[in-house]
Parts: C-alpha cells; structure tokens; sequence
C-alpha cells in the first residue's frame, strides 16, 4: 500500500547512501539449509541503499511514495531500530532487484537500513548488524536461516550453514550466472511451510533427500573452487529436480529452466523459494538470455565471486 506524499526535495537521493547491501542468488541448498544443510549463495552487485533522517515518528520512503503507516516494512524497522535507538526515523530505500521473486529484496532493504541506522547512530558494530539482518529476516519471513542476510550483508560467494559464521568461497574465477524472473512470485514463508509438511509427512524420506542437498552444496564447492562450470551445470539439473520433488518448482519455472537448456546452458535450476520467482542457470549466458528475452522474460545477467563495490563490507 504505497500512498503519494508531498516529499518533493529528492537531493537525498542524489547523496552517497548511509547504508547498502546486495541482492542474492542462491547456487545451491535453498529449503535443505533451513533445515541445517550449508548451502551456497551468491551476493549480486544489486541490492539496496538506504539514507536516515531524524523524524518526529517513524517513515519510511521510496523515493517520494511513503508508506502507509500499516504497511509491513514498518514492522521490520520497529524491531531493528530498537535495537539502536528509541529516536524515531525517517528511513529512506531504493532497491535495484526486482522484490518476492527468490533474489533476496528483503534482506537487501533490512541489511541496508540496518546499515543506515547503524552509521546514524555511531553503532556500526558488525555483530549487531548481523544480529539486526537476521532479526528483520524474522519478521518477514518467519523460520529464515539467515541465508539471505548474510549474502547481503558481506557479498561474494558464501558457503552458509545456520548458526556458523558463514565463509567466504574463493573462486577459481568469477561465475557468470543468467538470471531469469520466471513467473509470479511466491510468499516465502508459504513455501518453507510447505516443505516442512514433507517433513512431518515422511521423516526419513526427507532425511535422505537433505543428505542428497549435502551432497550437491559440497560437490559445487569442489567445482566453483575448481572452476569446473561444466559439472556444476549438472548439478544445478540434480537439485532443480529435488527441489521439484519437493514441490516448490512450478510450471513456469520448468519452461524457463527447459528454455535455458536448449540454448546453451550447461544446467538451470529456481533460486530462491521458488513456487514461482527466479531461475538461474550457467553456460552460454548471452545465449540463455537471448533466448529467455525472446520468450518474454524478464532477465539479466551478473558476475558473482568477483570484487562487488555494493557490497564490500
Ligand atoms: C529463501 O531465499 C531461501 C529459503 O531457503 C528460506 C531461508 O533459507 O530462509 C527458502
């Protein structure tokens, strides 16, 4: 619920923002890490930024919209913002990702504000930055891992494991992904509902299949370290058809990912939440996005693992 206020001055917008962040992708392990399994994400080089002001109560805009006051955004800077200050803000975002669609917009609006506040306030300690991130992430999305808010907090390649420090990968070189927004996007704590009901429904089925996402998350470790792109392909092909089997793939997901494999990908899978949202893919990445844009989707291409000034915290 967006409503137009007669915030005019935009010379804001034109400062260095207070506070950024990145965007996301996750390469491997979406859902298995939830339940403790590490998973491989990516910080995309867009993400976030966000300014402070002093404010008689708490607003949040973006660009001259502000928003109303029940809109849920509120409900993440109230928790965050107690945690530096009783002061109210005016909190100002933009955000170059699309949002709900598995690329992290989120986390990337929570870690830049959180990064906002905490230079406003002279509290830029990087614990309490990241114990803000995870914070914002529960509002949101319920039961997160904190997957998100670490990629778009530090960047680069991680490998994540909830409740460890996560560590950063060093690539054998920079990974071109194709990025492809494949249809509607699904709430993400629906879809972490709906896995966790295969779990109370068959246990040990889960279990062997979290054993499997294991697999695939160190075994593209081994290729990204190696720059082995050719079996990292394959596996993204094995995890797209386990994340299916967990019912979070969709039929616009399938076509995207199929769209990918006949024009030059090596392997496509969804990221994210998936139930809609984005698929990546690796390979010809020119060619996938041609291909993609040819059957109307919206799509991009990025390199990840290499220096990524949005995020260089
Ligand atoms: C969402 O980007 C990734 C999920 O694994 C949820 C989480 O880790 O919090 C689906």
């Amino acid at each position: 619920m967006i409503d137009i206020d007669s915030r005019t001055d935009m010379s804001l917008y034109e400062s260095d923002p207070m506070g950024t962040s990145c965007g996301k992708a996750i390469l491997m392990g979406e859902h298995a890490v939830v339940h403790g399994v590490p998973a491989l994400v990516a910080g995309l080089d867009r993400g976030a930024s966000a300014w402070i002001e002093s404010a008689e109560r708490d607003e949040i805009f973006f660009g001259t919209n502000r928003l109303e006051t029940n809109h849920e955004l509120y409900k993440g800077l109230e928790a965050v913002r107690a945690l530096f200050t009783d002061q109210p803000l005016r909190l100002s975002l933009q955000l170059e990702l699309p949002a709900g669609c598995g690329l992290g917009a989120s986390a990337a609006l929570g870690v830049a504000a959180i990064r906002a506040i905490a230079k406003y306030t002279g509290r830029e300690e990087e614990r309490k930055v990241a114990y803000a991130a995870d914070l914002w992430e529960a509002v949101f999305h319920g039961n997160a891992s904190g997957v998100d808010a670490a990629a778009a907090r530090l960047g680069g390649v991680l490998q994540f494991q909830k409740g460890h420090e996560p560590a950063t990968l060093a690539l054998r070189e920079p990974l071109r992904l194709a990025i492809a927004q494949a249809g509607p996007p699904a709430p993400t704590r629906k879809m972490v509902e709906l896995v966790a009901q295969q779990k109370s429904r068959n246990p040990t089925l889960f279990d062997k299949n979290l054993e499997a996402f294991e697999a695939l998350t160190n075994n593209a470790s081994a290729c990204l370290r190696g720059g082995d792109l050719q079996s990292l392909g394959k596996l993204f092909d094995l995890a797209q058809m386990l994340l299916a089997g967990w019912l979070v793939s969709s039929e616009e997901i399938e076509i995207a990912c199929n769209i990918a494999r006949n024009n030059g990908a090596l392997g496509a899978k969804l990221t994210g939440a998936g139930g809609g949202g984005c698929v990546i893919a690796v390979g010809n990445v020119d060619e996938i996005i041609k291909a993609w844009q040819a059957a109307g989707l919206n799509s991009f291409s990025c390199e990840v693992g290499s220096t990524t000034p949005h995020c260089e915290h």
